[in-house]
């Protein structure tokens, strides 16, 4: 009997159809085979919610718990819905030039908070899949989720937790004023192009420090998410002292959530294959924080 699921139920054992999409990859795009490897079943898992057709006479059927992991994955996604819309107004109000306080976001904060002690996995795995026109707010909450459950695993006060998770929703306000079509170029910048994409971490701690009451922690996230260890980061090249727990544990969040999520153009990295690049690129991480992040991730099943 062919049946349709979603990616993240997909399990060694089953028989493939299809994998609904137009992908790159050659997993994904291949069609009518048994499922043989844990690794291809991970990387199908990655794919959250992509539709999947399996055939249940030739292969493995879907487990009785995937009735739990649908209702966590119908809270997330009421969760993200709502946290859009505050976001919406929010950005939308900065880009009008109006004021926000630091209130106007704790809702949001307070329920990704909830999602992080809930369900980590299922929450972060919903925010992967970003459209076009999505992309500038679930980006942001999903930097806000990882920062939270980060900063939680690192046992950090819960006061800051919570301050991070701000800094996560704003830290690319800067964005705002880059234009779309720059934003959303899928082929090569020029040096004009590159300059304003650099720009947005001033003009982001610009935009904030407008803002009434807002944290000294979310100001330093804002302009320093870019900065790199070996000082060859943006926009002030500071070198590993000069940078902040905060914003170090912020660019781990950034570039791993950018690399895992999936784009209508391109595959997604696994997170082994996002922890792994991590590791390797010598000089732009905290290579102590991003081994303690990769633990994090593993005792929330996120990888
Ligand atoms: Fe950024």
């Amino acid at each position: 009997m062919l049946k349709r699921i979603e990616a993240r139920q997909v399990r060694t054992g089953m028989f493939i159809e299809m994998v609904e999409g137009i992908w790159h990859d050659p997993l994904l795009s291949r069609r009518r085979f048994l499922l043989r490897h844990e690794s291809d079943t991970l990387k199908l898992n990655e794919c959250a919610d992509a539709g999947v057709v399996i055939n249940t006479t030739k292969g493995l059927d879907v487990r009785n718990t995937s009735r739990k992991i649908e209702i966590d994955v119908k809270a997330a996604r009421e969760t993200i819905q709502r946290s859009v819309e505050v976001l919406e107004d929010v950005f939308g109000r900065l880009q009008g030039g109006d004021g926000i306080t630091v209130d106007q976001v704790e809702p949001v904060i307070s329920s990704v908070s909830k999602s992080m002690d809930d369900h980590p996995a299922v929450f972060i795995s919903v925010t992967r899949l970003k459209s076009k026109d999505e992309v500038t707010f679930l980006h942001s909450l999903s930097v806000s989720a990882l920062m939270i459950l980060f900063s939680r695993h690192l046992g950090l006060d819960e006061e800051v937790v919570q301050t991070l998770g701000t800094a996560g929703l704003l830290h690319d306000v800067g964005k705002l004023e880059i234009p779309l079509e720059v934003l959303n170029k899928e082929g090569r910048l020029n040096e004009d192009e590159i300059q304003l994409i650099r720009d947005h971490p001033e003009k982001g701690h610009a935009i904030l420090s407008r803002q009434e009451g807002m944290s000294e922690i979310v100001l330093d996230v804002c302009l320093n998410h870019h900065e790199r260890i070996d000082g060859k980061g943006y926009p002030r090249k500071l070198s590993h002292g000069e940078i902040s727990l905060h914003a170090r544990l912020a660019a781990i969040c950034d570039v791993y959530d950018a690399v895992t999520s999936v784009r209508p153009y391109k595959a997604p990295w696994s997170a082994k294959e996002a922890l792994s690049w991590m590791l390797a690129n010598e000089g732009h991480f905290d290579r102590r924080l991003v081994k303690k992040f990769a633990l994090c991730l593993s005792i929330a099943s996120v990888s």
